[in-house]
């Protein structure tokens, strides 16, 4: 059949488009301060906010700027956060990190403290607290798998204790989550969550995050990170986090996966997530700073993508921008 007629196109889209209220009432997606966690850099033993030059308009805070800075988020609508620790007291397995008195601890207690309804969810791994970078402990030049597990484990609980509502662990080890959960319900915290970074790939969208962190990584982390080629092996990895018991499935980098989002949507029933990553972030960054593209439309439209494509919720260093022009916009 033909698409026109005499009287012109069959079927004429373009109604629906005409007027703000008519695509308002049209529109499949949308977004709001529910569905985004912002990440928070913090770092201890400094008294200075440091900004990150790859990552204009993030900083690096001091520890003892972070209850303030909790208060101020939620103030603008923001309820989720997900804190990185930059370590002064790296190791070779970094053990800092189930220690009830050490960084990524104390981060959880500062901000349930200051705003207790703050929803802290930890990014759970080793590379910021181990002096080769790696995310876990290194045996003959490559992580243990096993080894490393242990100790995710001993900081899942660390992290629980401290108050943490949930937890993402991002080391990419296989069976992480089933032991992390078995733990989490072996020392009582049958109600404390995992977001697993479930489809996480060897990226270099994750340059600008490690000047953030201050990486000590030397080489890559293809051994246990997804090749950027492998849909179907993403998939795979996340049904498994499902099997072992993970109550939420990310994918990250978000914008050149969006694919595997979509394909993982068709999978499975649990909420899934995208982690909108620090060189994604850049990229509209730059651009905008250039004059090239409208900042806020273009991150908005990013937003709209990852819920298209399936995402519940987004992790993104825009999550405070966003609330703030949403506020001025209201
Ligand atoms: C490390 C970790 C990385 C990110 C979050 N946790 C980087 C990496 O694997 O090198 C990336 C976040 C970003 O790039 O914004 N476990
Ligand atoms: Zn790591």
């Amino acid at each position: 059949m033909s698409s026109s007629t005499s009287a012109g196109p069959l079927r004429r889209l373009r109604r629906l488009r005409g007027t703000q209220a008519m695509r308002d009432l049209v529109k499949e997606h949308d977004f709001s301060l529910n569905d985004l966690i912002y990440p928070l850099f913090i770092e201890e033993s400094i008294d200075k906010a440091i900004p990150l030059t790859k990552l204009p308009g993030i900083e690096r805070l001091p520890e003892s700027a972070l209850a303030q800075e909790t208060k101020d988020l939620f103030a603008l609508g923001i309820r989720y956060v997900m804190p990185f620790g930059i370590s002064h007291k790296k190791d070779a397995i970094g053990s800092d990190t189930w220690d009830d008195g050490g960084l990524l601890a104390r981060m959880i207690l500062t901000i349930k403290e200051a705003c207790p309804e703050m929803i802290v969810i930890p990014d759970i791994c080793f590379c910021e607290y181990t002096d080769h970078g790696h995310c876990g402990v290194v045996h003959h030049g490559d992580v243990d798998n096993d080894e490393s597990v242990k100790n995710l484990v001993k900081q899942c609980i660390t992290a629980a204790r401290a108050g943490a509502d949930m937890l993402a662990p991002s080391a990419m080890m296989d069976g992480q989550v089933l032991a992390i959960r078995q733990g989490l319900d072996d020392a009582g915290f049958k109600q404390v969550g995992i977001l697993a970074h479930s489809a996480k790939f060897a990226s270099s969208f994750y340059g600008p995050f490690r000047e953030a962190v201050e990486s000590e990584l030397n080489g890559d982390r293809k051994s246990y990170q997804l090749d950027c080629a492998n849909g179907r092996q993403a998939l795979q990895e996340a049904l498994l986090d499902e099997q072992e018991g993970a109550d939420v499935l990310m994918v990250k980098p978000g914008t050149p996966y969006l694919d595997v989002l979509a394909n993982l949507r068709r999978e499975t029933h649990l909420p899934l997530a995208a982690y909108q990553v620090g060189g994604e972030y850049a990229g509209i960054k730059f651009a905008a700073l250039a004059g090239a593209l409208d900042e806020q439309q273009t991150v908005f439209e990013t937003l709209v993508g990852f819920k298209r494509a399936g995402a519940e919720f987004i992790v993104s260093y825009y999550a405070k921008q966003v609330a703030q022009w949403l506020a001025t916009d209201r």
